[in-house]
C-alpha cells in the first residue's frame, strides 16, 4: 500500500475516530498518529476500543500550531495527512463564527504550510511519496431547488452559512497548493454522515437520545429540508479508496443515495425507537415531534452525485438508510456510559439552552 504513515487530524471527532478505527482495524500495518485538540466535539472516549497492538499514538494539540505539525511530519516520518479536524456544526456557526474562521481556514492553512516546508523544501518528496487529503463536506455548493441535479464536482461554490464559507476556504487553499507549490492533494466531499459516536448535537444522534428520554424532538422549520445521508463506515472506506488511489489534485463527491426528508427521517428513527424499545413509556414516539423555529438561511435541499467515485475508484455507498439508522440506534442503545459522558458536560447543557430555548 502506498500510504501507510499517516498523520490523521481530528481523529477524536465524530468522523475522524470512525475512520482510525476502520484502518487499525482493517489494514494492521498502517502507522496512525491522531492529532486532536479535544474540543467540546473531540473525546479520547470515542478511541477507547481499538485492536490491541495497534500501531497508533494521540497527541493533543492544535492544527494551527504550525511548528508542532512540522515537527510531527518529521519525528514520525509521516506520508500522508487525513485532515478531518474542523469546526463542524452550523448551528453553531450562526451563533459563533470565528472559531470556524480560525480552525477551518487558518487552521488549514497552517496545515497546508507545514505539509508545504517539510514535504516539499526540507525533504525533496512529491507525489510518489506523499498525499494531503482534505475532507470537506457539500454544503460548499450552497442549496439545490427540488427538481435540480445533484452536486457534482465542477458545480460552483455558493457556501450559504459560516460553516460552509469556511469549508469552501479551506477546500480552495488546499486546490491552490496544489496548482501552484505542486503539493500533492487529493479532496473529498461528502454528504450529512451518521453513525457511532457522532455529538449529539446534530440531528440524528439528538433525536436518538431525546426520544429515549421523551423530550421534545426539535423539528426547525417545515422539516421539509432534504440530505443526503451517508453512514459513517461508508465514508471511511471511501476517503481510503480515494488516499490510495485517488487522482492527484482531485476532488470526489461521497454521498449517501439516502435523500429523505428531515420529517421522514426523524419519523423512521422513531418507528425504530417503538420497536427496539418496546418498554418505553413514550411510545409511540412520534409524539414528541415538536416544529420548532427554523435555521436562518437554512439550506433547503443537498444531494450528491456518486458517479465520478464510482467509476473511477467503484466506491458506493453499502448501507441503506433502514440498515444505517438501525446499527446506529442500537450502538446508542449499547453504549450509555458514552452517552452520559456528555450529557453531564455543562458545556453540552448551555449549547442546548443557548439553540433550543430561543426557538418556539
Ligand atoms: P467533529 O466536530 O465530530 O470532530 C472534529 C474534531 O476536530 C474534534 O475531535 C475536535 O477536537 C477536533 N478539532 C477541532 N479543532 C481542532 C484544532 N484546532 N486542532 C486539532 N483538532 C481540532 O467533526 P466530524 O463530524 O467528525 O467532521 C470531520 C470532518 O468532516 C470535518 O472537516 C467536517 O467539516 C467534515 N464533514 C462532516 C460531515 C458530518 O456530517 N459530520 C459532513 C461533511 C463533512
Ligand atoms: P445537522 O445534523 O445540524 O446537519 P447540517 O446542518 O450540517 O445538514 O442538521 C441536519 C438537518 O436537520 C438540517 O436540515 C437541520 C435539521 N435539524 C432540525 O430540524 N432540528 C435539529 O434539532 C437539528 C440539530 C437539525
Amino acid at each position: 500500500m502506498k500510504f501507510d504513515r499517516l498523520l490523521v487530524t481530528g481523529g477524536a471527532g465524530f468522523i475522524g475516530s470512525n475512520f482510525i478505527r476502520y484502518i487499525l482495524e482493517g489494514f494492521p500495518a498502517v502507522f496512525v498518529l491522531n492529532l486532536d485538540l479535544l474540543t467540546y466535539a473531540g473525546s479520547l472516549e470515542n478511541l477507547k476500543d481499538l485492536p490491541a497492538g495497534s500501531k497508533y499514538e494521540f497527541i493533543q494539540g492544535d492544527i494551527g500550531d504550525e511548528a508542532l505539525v512540522k515537527d510531527l511530519l518529521r519525528k514520525y516520518d509521516i506520508n500522508a495527512i487525513v485532515h478531518f479536524a474542523a469546526e463542524s456544526h452550523v448551528d453553531r456557526s450562526i451563533s459563533g463564527p470565528s472559531a470556524f474562521i480560525n480552525t477551518n481556514i487558518l487552521g488549514t492553512f497552517s496545515m497546508l504550510e507545514a505539509a508545504r516546508k517539510v514535504w516539499l523544501m526540507e525533504k525533496n518528496m512529491d507525489e510518489t511519496n506523499v498525499r494531503f487529503h482534505h475532507i470537506s463536506t457539500d454544503e460548499v455548493y450552497g442549496s439545490l431547488i427540488p427538481d435540480a441535479p445533484a452536486f457534482q464536482e465542477n458545480t460552483p461554490y455558493a457556501p450559504n452559512s459560516p460553516y460552509a464559507a469556511s469549508k469552501a476556504s479551506s477546500d480552495h487553499l488546499v486546490r491552490s497548493y496544489n496548482h501552484t507549490y505542486g503539493l500533492p492533494v487529493t479532496l473529498t466531499n461528502c454528504s450529512n454522515n451518521y453513525g457511532p459516536y457522532q455529538f449529539p448535537e446534530k440531528l440524528i444522534p439528538l433525536m436518538i437520545l431525546n426520544g429515549l428520554q421523551g423530550k421534545p424532538l426539535p423539528i426547525y422549520g417545515d422539516g421539509k429540508q432534504i440530505r443526503d445521508w451517508l453512514y459513517v463506515r461508508d465514508h471511511c472506506e471511501a476517503i481510503w479508496q480515494v488516499l490510495q488511489f485517488g487522482r492527484l489534485g482531485e476532488s470526489y463527491n461521497i454521498g449517501g443515495d439516502n435523500q429523505p426528508t428531515n420529517l421522514e427521517i426523524v419519523g423512521a428513527i422513531c418507528t425504530l425507537l417503538d420497536e427496539l424499545v418496546p418498554q418505553s413509556p413514550y411510545i409511540p414516539h412520534h409524539n414528541l415531534m415538536q416544529f420548532v423555529t427554523d435555521r436562518p438561511g437554512h439550506d433547503r435541499r443537498y444531494a450528491m452525485n456518486g458517479n465520478k467515485i464510482n467509476k473511477e475508484l467503484g466506491w458506493a455507498p453499502r448501507h441503506n438508510l433502514q440498515a444505517g439508522l438501525r446499527n446506529t440506534i442500537t450502538w446508542y442503545l449499547e453504549n450509555t456510559n458514552w452517552i452520559s459522558s456528555i450529557q453531564t458536560q455543562k458545556s453540552y447543557q448551555a449549547w442546548l439552552d443557548q439553540n433550543y430555548s430561543r426557538r418556539k
